[in-house]
């Protein structure tokens, strides 16, 4: 599907998004797991999470309700069932990931598969931790889904992340529940931490030193009530819209402002961005709070090492903003982006291209001069979602109307992002 994105004049009012499609996909697996009801508030309504919800209700766990206003009765740590056909993980690479984890302790086999784009993104990084604590693996080309995992009685392991990945961290985290004895995680570089928040919550004992986290196995989780906050991510765009189109102010409401995602809020400010942070509250463990973005000078810089990490997914629109701050954006330390839904560096640079706008690839990352005049085009999403956001985005700078392609793959993490942005577009 075609959007049609005119250049904007001014991006204002007040919005409250959906819920964080990270915080979602972890509610929804401990959920399936813990004995009785979770009422799950305000539950991302993005492809993604629903692929986890058709997943756990393929498990045998019952979901119930809509509009981000569900119940999932779990069936507790011994309770799931082997589905009755290949389990369906969509696009995501945190529902196939992490779920594997809960996958490797059952007494039955699982096939799990997902699209063309999550059948091409490396799965060895789960497969060896798996393995190591006991789990049979089978993968198309020893790395690619569908897998084939053949449950076991796992054995708990002490595990040093190869790669910043929190999706690798909550895979060994889960499947760590159902091991007798202490699983370990080290992660050299830190990446979120909602798994080891979920779990306190629903009753774990978790305990989280810098860097290292110890979960006790086979603990009885409890279903309970809660609330997810809005998807920091999904406000990216929209802050970052509102950044860059001039006589802009803007408030998003209850967005999650957890410190292992808020890295985008301090690093915008350290390069110039008007964003205040209006009131934060808890709710389940998470910080959250509403932000107030005003149109500002960007000064531009250079986002690499443990920043690059915390701003994974962020990067496609950091890119554009780049192109239009004083001094452009340089990208280090990025090679995970090549393994993301696209080859985000990839696509990035085409859609770049595209406008007319100057960027030098590296293999880890980009240069996005800044100052840059932005030309309408027509934009691809090459089926990745926060590219068709990204470019939307970068369409409002335009100087006319700009098409995206493919534009409703926007609809794997954020149904509504074009009516919302027309909302709020004058
Ligand atoms: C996620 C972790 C990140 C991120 C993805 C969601 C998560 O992936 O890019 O969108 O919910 O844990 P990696 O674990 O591959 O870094």
């Amino acid at each position: 599907m075609q959007e049609r994105i005119s250049p904007a004049r001014r991006i204002s009012g007040a919005l409250r998004l959906p819920g964080d499609k990270s915080i979602s996909h972890r509610y929804a697996m401990l959920a399936a797991i813990a004995e009785g009801p979770t009422r799950i508030h305000n539950y991302s309504p993005g492809a993604d999470c629903q692929s986890t919800l058709g997943a756990v209700s393929a498990l045998g766990a019952v979901v119930e309700g809509r509009d981000g206003e569900i119940v999932i009765r779990g069936q507790g740590l011994e309770g799931l069932a082997a589905p009755a056909a290949d389990v369906d993980a969509g696009n995501s690479g945190s529902t196939i990931r992490m779920l594997s984890g809960i996958l490797a302790a059952q007494e039955f086999s699982t096939q799990i598969y997902g699209d063309e784009s999550l059948s091409r993104r490396p799965m060895d990084r789960i497969m060896k931790p798996l393995g190591e604590m006991g789990a049979v693996i089978r993968a198309r080309d020893g790395r690619f889904p569908p897998l084939e995992i053949t449950g076991a009685k796992l054995r708990p392991i002490e595990y040093t992340l190869p790669v910043p990945s929190a999706q690798v961290k909550s895979c060994v985290l889960l499947a760590g529940l159902f091991a007798e004895g202490a699983t370990v995680v080290n992660e050299p570089v830190r990446s979120r931490d909602h798994t080891e928040i979920a779990l306190r919550e629903f009753g774990a004992d978790i305990t989280v030193a810098p860097r290292k986290i110890t979960l006790q196995g086979r603990p009885k989780l409890q279903g309970r009530s809660l609330a997810v906050p809005s998807d920091l991510s999904s406000a990216a765009f929209f802050i970052v819209a509102a950044l860059l189109v001039p006589e802009s102010d803007l408030v998003i409401q209850g967005v999650g402002l957890n410190p292992t995602r808020s890295t985008l809020l301090d690093f915008l400010i350290s390069i110039g961005a008007n964003i205040k942070i209006l009131d934060v509250a808890e709710a389940n463990g998470e910080l959250v709070g509403d932000i107030r973005i005003s149109s500002s000078a960007i000064r531009g810089g250079a986002i690499e090492g443990a920043t690059t990490a915390a701003l994974i997914d962020e990067i496609p629109v950091l890119a554009v903003l780049g192109a239009a701050s004083d001094n452009g954006l340089t990208i280090r330390d990025a090679g995970e982006l090549r393994v993301k839904e696209t080859d985000r560096i990839a696509t990035v640079v085409e859609n770049f291209r595209r406008m007319g706008i100057a960027v030098e690839a590296r293999p880890d990352g980009m240069v996005v001069p800044g100052r840059q005049r932005f030309r309408a085009a027509a934009f691809d999403s090459f089926g990745d979602h926060r590219i068709a956001m990204a470019f939307a985005v970068a369409a409002l700078r335009g100087d006319g109307e700009s098409v995206i392609e493919n534009g409703d793959s926007a609809s794997v993490s954020f149904p509504q992002f074009f009516s919302i942005l027309r909302q709020v577009t004058a």
